[in-house]
């Protein structure tokens, strides 16, 4: 049995090199895979966009919507009803803005569900178009006005969060002006998640209609998606979620990207594909460099 042992120690020796260098490899691709996820998943963020008065952004909106978008929602943006394609007049910034970063618009064919792509547009192209489609209601010399880009509100620090008087429910339990991730949570659950899921991980409505995961959903597109309802999924006003509301919503969906999990490795949360992924070659890298070990002492 020491005799056994020393012999597999000493090959061990003079082969180790040999023996590591695959499994090294594996589990260092391993590795490599798993920076690329996270590093990946780092990347969601969008800026609000600046909307403009200035003739000459106004100008440069009017030509951007004139070349992509005036063939399908007509010079002016007044819309085709024959070929149901709406009306822009009073569709707010907030809506020209989810669909133009969410790469919804411009849409390649009348008919195409409009999906989630990477932006078509330059973010200052998309600020020209924003504006532009902001001020349509002045160019008809309506009063009306869609929702503007909403505003968040910060997330509250320990010392918000003390216990406050009055009315729990349409403050969230603080005084300030500040939210927390329990009154996001509870909003969520109340008003979302029958379709996004509580985990925010999406699925499939009743009439096939896919949901989309909120996992990289940057905060933006989460308080505009709030109050322009891509259809089918409902639009939340004013009256149905105010600003500290759709605010603690965006701080959960947000807080969602990276969940505190009390088991295991996730990988950041990128699910399944990512963790087997990385499971796999690291795994893998175990088995092999075990699988060799065996080899060597048979
Ligand atoms: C090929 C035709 C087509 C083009 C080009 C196009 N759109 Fe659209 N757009 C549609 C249709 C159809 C809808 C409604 C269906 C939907 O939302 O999927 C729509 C919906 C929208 C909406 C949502 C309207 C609402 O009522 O909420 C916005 C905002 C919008 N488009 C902006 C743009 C902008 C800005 C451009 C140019 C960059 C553009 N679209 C280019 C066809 C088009
Ligand atoms: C009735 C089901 C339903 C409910 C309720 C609902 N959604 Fe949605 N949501 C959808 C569907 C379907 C889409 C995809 C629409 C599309 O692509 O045009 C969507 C899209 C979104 C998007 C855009 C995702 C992206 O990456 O472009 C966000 C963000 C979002 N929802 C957040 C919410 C929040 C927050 C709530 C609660 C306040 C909510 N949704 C309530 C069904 C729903």
């Amino acid at each position: 049995m020491h005799r056994l042992l020393a012999t597999a120690r000493s090959r061990l020796g003079r082969r180790s090199r040999r023996l590591l260098a695959g499994p090294v490899f594996v589990v260092a691709v391993g590795l490599v895979a798993f920076g690329f996820f996270a590093g990946f998943g780092a990347t969601s963020s969008a800026t609000q966009p600046i909307v403009s008065k200035n003739p000459e952004v106004l100008a440069q909106g009017q030509y951007l919507f004139d070349v992509h978008c005036s063939a399908c929602h007509g010079v002016g943006g007044v819309g085709q009803g024959a070929r149901h394609v709406p009306s822009l007049i009073h569709v707010g910034a907030a809506a020209a803005d989810f669909y133009l970063i969410t790469g919804r618009m411009p849409l390649n064919a009348v008919g195409d569900q409009a999906q989630q792509h990477s932006p078509f547009f330059t973010a200052s192209q998309i600020e020209d178009l924003v504006s532009y489609i902001a001020d349509l209601p002045h160019i008809h010399h309506s009063t009306l006005q869609g929702p503007g880009i909403p505003s968040i509100l910060p997330l509250c620090s320990k010392r918000d969060v003390a216990p406050v008087s009055g009315d729990q429910a349409t403050n969230g339990g603080t005084s300030s002006d500040c939210v927390t991730l329990a009154y996001g949570q509870e909003t969520f659950a109340l008003n979302c998640s029958q379709c996004h899921q509580i985990t925010g991980a999406g699925g499939i409505v009743s009439n096939g209609m896919i949901v989309p995961s909120l996992k990289d959903a940057p905060a933006l597109v989460v308080a505009e998606a709030m109050r322009v309802g891509p259809q089918p999924m409902p639009r939340f006003g004013p009256g149905q979620l105010n600003e500290k509301q759709l605010s603690a919503v965006v701080h959960y969906v947000e807080y969602l990207h990276h969940p505190k999990d009390l088991g295991g490795l996730t990988v950041s949360g990128f699910g399944p594909v990512a963790e087997g992924f990385v499971g796999i070659l690291a795994g893998l890298g175990l088995l092999l460099f075990a699988s060799r070990m065996i080899g060597t002492r048979a």
